[in-house]
């Protein structure tokens, strides 16, 4: 029996900033953001968006097909934790109307997260193959103003189905992990932005891909040359083509340059368009693959890199199957990504300052999102969701 992807959704705010407006008013050129760190535009939440909203816009079409009964067990991954005792996608539970005998917990280790649920969901059904784990990565990327990691902030959220006898990727059991205790980034409980020691987070990235991929290969007995394409954890696109190179050159890798670059294309278009999703942006990186590659992806063999700061990394491999094209959201993608709305300077700082009630104090949201669900108020302590 095979275990993996069955169907991917992902969603991200309706608007956006374009990093050109951002270099404007910094007096930088915009080219260190289109060209030197790869990246054009970065989506904002609306006021009325959080992980939770974004979450179950992600998720909505995937239940709508499979019933919200199918679902046995909900993984939500994130860094961008709203309450440190309830799990996020309890709300996303009731958003989706889940049936109440479904388990739902929320996981954490940076942008990483993501990927222990794939694989504790890739367990679950290996163990009972008639399970459905819905698995949901949802993340805001903030950073303090006029830092270097400003530009590459972003949001989004990705709804994976897992179960046997998947129909988009087939996910092999080696994996290889790599964890070691690092202050690359992180974000304490007293913050909303995170912080960052920037360069050395690209160095530590670096060194886990090259460990993680030495332990994937003990196990797997894998090669470079078995991989038609690669898919990395996307902090900024830029980040995913240097590490390719990285990998490329360990490898010994006879490919020309073009080629190299031409095996991590197409998982880039999304990310250059949304900005840093954390735990999403790898599977957000997929969905761009699976929804722009040209060539038919059948039987094409993948490598995933994915990357939390702190750090855990993970190489994993999987298989495209036959008729993938069939269950992919590309229209409904495309269309969420066309209707988007940019934001000028002064919106854009209104958007970053919205208020975050630390000390209790209630709020009345505004309604800007033109997503299916919204965070209307909080009070009392609670937040309250509801759908448009
Ligand atoms: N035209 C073209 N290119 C230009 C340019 C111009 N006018 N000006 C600068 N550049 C190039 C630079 O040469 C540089 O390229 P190289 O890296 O190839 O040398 C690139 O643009 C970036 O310029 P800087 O190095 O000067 O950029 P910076 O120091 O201001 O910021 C950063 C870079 C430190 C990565 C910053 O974006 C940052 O702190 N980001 C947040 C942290 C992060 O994303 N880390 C990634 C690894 S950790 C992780 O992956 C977890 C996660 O999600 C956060």
């Amino acid at each position: 029996m095979s275990v993996g992807i069955d169907e991917i959704s992902f969603y991200t705010s309706n608007y956006f900033l374009d990093l050109r407006t951002l270099a404007e008013m910094q007096q930088t050129d915009p080219e260190k953001y289109y060209t030197g760190i790869g990246q054009e535009k970065m989506a904002m939440a609306a006021p009325d968006e959080d992980i939770v909203t974004m979450a179950a816009n992600a998720a909505l079409p995937i239940v709508e097909r499979i019933g919200p009964d199918a679902v046995t067990t909900l993984l939500f991954a994130t860094e961008t934790g709203i309450d440190q005792s309830k799990a996020a996608g309890v709300y996303v539970h009731r958003l989706l109307g889940l049936g109440s005998r479904c388990r739902v917990v929320e996981l954490k280790q940076a942008c990483y997260s993501a990927t222990a649920a794939v694989q504790m969901a890739c367990a679950l059904v290996a163990r009972k193959p008639d399970s459905k784990v819905l698995v949901i990565a949802s993340d805001i990327a903030r950073y303090d103003l006029n830092t270097p990691g400003e530009a590459t902030q972003g949001c989004g959220a990705v709804a994976m189905l897992i179960s046997a006898d998947p129909r988009i990727v087939v996910i092999d059991p080696e994996v290889g992990s790599y964890t070691e205790d690092v202050m690359d980034f992180w974000r304490p409980n007293y913050r909303s932005n995170a912080l960052v020691d920037g360069k050395y987070s690209t160095k530590i990235y670096l060194k886990a891909l090259k460990k993680a991929w030495e332990y994937f290969c003990e196990e797997s007995r894998s090669s470079f040359r078995d991989f038609n394409y690669f898919c990395y954890h996307l902090p900024f696109s830029r980040m995913a083509q240097k590490a390719h190179q990285h990998l490329a050159k360990l490898c010994r890798c006879t490919l020309d340059a073009a080629e190299i670059e031409q095996q991590i294309a197409d998982t880039l278009h999304y990310n250059q368009m949304i900005g840093n999703s954390y735990t999403a942006s790898m599977y957000i990186g997929l969905c761009s693959l699976l929804d722009n590659t040209k060539e038919s992806l059948s039987g094409k063999r993948i490598g995933f890199f994915s990357y939390g700061s702190g750090c855990v990394a993970e190489f994993f491999s999987g298989t495209v199957v036959d008729g993938y094209q069939d269950q992919l959201h590309t229209a409904a993608h495309a269309s969420m990504l066309s209707a988007r709305q940019e934001v000028n300077y002064d919106e854009y700082l209104k958007l970053y300052h919205y208020p975050d009630p630390q000390g209790g104090e209630s709020l009345v949201l505004p309604h800007s999102t033109t997503g299916r669900f919204r965070l209307a108020a909080i009070s009392h302590h609670k937040r309250e969701y509801v759908p448009c």
